[in-house]
């Protein structure tokens, strides 16, 4: 056996974080992955996000930010392009000795500026937790209103139906004055 299918089928060890605990937010990088993968997995087993493995987190490590202390991952966030010009926020993650910290907040606002630079401006998430993203700008909407995440993930998914998902999205402002 492999020593990253190895370390993929480790649990997470938490990480004893004291009041003064530094906490960065910088890149992802490939040896990451294994790690953002672990960090998931318990939360996607309650079920309040999809679970990714290393693999999948592996292809798309450019667009990822960890939060660390020291070298350990406490917190995780992703995104990915939905076409047309869209991007979609995923793996947001922070391990529970680490929350309530604002190490959420950091990353959110970390990948949104990342998405803006990749010249997306229209965002958005499904999540349970829709007041940390209505902090930075979002609004609550209709799963209709994003018909390409429907088309790409929903149709497939074993709780599509009764979903509790909230849609959260934020969007260029228009004029609006009409003139
Ligand atoms: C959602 C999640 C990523 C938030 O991470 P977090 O690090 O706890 O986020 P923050 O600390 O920035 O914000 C959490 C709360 O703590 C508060 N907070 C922020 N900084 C704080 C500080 N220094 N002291 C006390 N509270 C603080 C925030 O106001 C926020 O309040 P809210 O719960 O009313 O929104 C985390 O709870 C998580 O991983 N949950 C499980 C997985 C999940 O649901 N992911 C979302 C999928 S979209």
């Amino acid at each position: 056996m492999s020593a990253l299918v190895q370390l993929a089928q480790a649990p997470r060890r938490s990480v004893h974080l004291d009041e003064g605990a530094v906490v960065d937010i910088r890149e992802a990088r490939l040896p990451d992955s294994v790690e953002i993968s672990a960090l998931i997995a318990p939360f996607a087993a309650q079920g309040v996000m999809l679970p990714k493995s290393a693999a999948q987190v592996a292809e798309a490590i450019d667009r990822y930010r960890v939060a660390v202390v020291g070298d350990r991952i406490v917190g995780s966030v992703g995104w990915r392009p939905v076409p047309p010009g869209t991007a979609e926020v995923v793996a947001f993650a922070v391990a529970s000795e680490a929350q309530g910290r604002g190490v959420g907040g950091r990353l959110l606002d970390a990948i949104l500026r990342e998405v803006e630079a990749a010249g997306r401006d229209r965002v958005f998430a499904m999540t349970l937790r829709p007041a940390l993203f209505e902090r930075v700008g979002f609004r609550r909407g209709r799963h209709h209103e994003v018909p390409e995440k429907i088309r790409m993930d929903c149709v497939r998914c074993p709780r599509r139906v009764g979903c509790r998902e909230i849609l959260v999205l934020r969007e260029p402002r228009t004029s609006g004055s009409g003139r």
